[in-house]
């Protein structure tokens, strides 16, 4: 797309925000940013999206409290849990002051509705209540560890956690706020731990092994060695026939350019080999067995590796 019709693009948002189009206005900003990202180099992407933070729309879709609340990065981060609150349950209001006026309540909603990601990342947490469901019908009073827990949603709709058919639940994440939502959910089965990956990788958090490890929207951050690295040692956390299942945007999808453009949310994304090259630190004959999906949304691809070991290996 050349210069003149980036700035057409833009030109016709506007216009249709002038004329009060705001569902209009936002199915045409995404899809375009989708095309240009597409058919531009990384370099001339990044131009377009300084062009676009100049331009006046940009100031119009901040209105939205969700692409606010990611460009704003109040914990220093796009996609915090209350961030992702908004995304899990859009009827909640997650701060007292996100209160909406008329414009933000049509463009929360017209976004929620087109952003495919937001939909990959609700279904990305049925995935995982679904997970531990398995987990408890595979295991007894099985041991789950979740790791960069945010709210631990999934854990409200976990049939297996509503019936305490938990040995042990252990949240860990970095931020203390969060784990004291979670810290009330899991008080009778479970305990939060404060801590980093840094932690993790470093062994300095003492913790038990674990039936089920997982962890949803940490590696989207984080470069190939330290992904590597945590991969292996949550690995070698795991009881014999445990399970870690991890979770990871695909590349080219459409949102991206929506999420870089307007959110300024910036993430690392993975294809099918990307994840595969994650066990590389992980001796082969300690694997049982590698499966990899992608949710329906075809957004967030899903690796869980099976340790060798364990009496119900490949049952559920
Ligand atoms: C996108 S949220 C995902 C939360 C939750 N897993 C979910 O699926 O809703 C990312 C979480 O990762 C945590 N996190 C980010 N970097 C981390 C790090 N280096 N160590 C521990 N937690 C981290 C954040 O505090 C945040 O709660």
């Amino acid at each position: 797309m050349n210069q003149l019709n980036k700035n057409n693009l833009l030109n016709q948002v506007e216009i249709k925000i002038n004329q009060g189009q705001f569902s209009d206005a936002c199915s045409t900003l995404y899809d375009g940013l989708s095309h240009i990202r597409s058919h531009s180099s990384a370099e001339e992407w990044k131009q377009f999206v300084t062009q676009y933070r100049e331009h006046a729309v940009s100031q119009f879709f901040l209105q939205d409290p969700l692409t606010r609340r990611a460009f704003e990065k109040p914990r220093g981060y796009a996609g915090d849990p209350v961030m992702i609150d908004f995304v899990y349950d859009h009827d909640k209001v997650a701060t007292p002051c996100a209160r909406p006026t008329e414009i933000s309540e049509i463009l929360n909603c017209e976004l929620n509705r087109i952003v495919q990601a937001s939909h990959a990342v609700r279904e990305r947490k049925h995935i995982l209540s679904r997970k531990i469901n398995q987990t408890a019908e595979r295991v007894a009073n099985p041991y789950i560890l979740s790791v960069a827990c945010g709210h631990l949603r999934e854990a409200l709709d976990s049939v297996a956690i509503q019936n305490r058919k938990i040995g042990k639940f252990v949240a860990m994440d970095q931020d203390k706020e969060a784990l004291s939502v979670v810290a009330e959910l899991i008080k009778d089965f479970g305990e939060t731990i404060h801590a980093t990956l840094i932690d993790l990788i470093c062994d300095t958090v003492p913790l038990p092994s674990f039936d089920f490890i997982y962890t949803a929207g940490l590696y989207d951050y984080l470069p190939e060695s330290l992904a590597q690295k945590l991969t292996s040692n949550l690995f070698n956390l795991l009881n014999p026939g445990g399970r870690l299942l991890i979770a990871n945007y695909l590349p080219d999808t459409p949102s991206i350019a929506y999420m870089e453009a307007v959110m300024d949310w910036w993430l690392i994304y993975r294809d099918k080999e990307r994840m595969q090259a994650l066990i590389q630190q992980i001796p082969q004959e300690k694997i049982n067995d590698v499966d990899m999906f992608v949710e329906k949304n075809q957004v967030i691809i899903f690796m869980e590796i099976e340790k060798v070991g364990g009496a119900n290996a490949g049952s559920v």
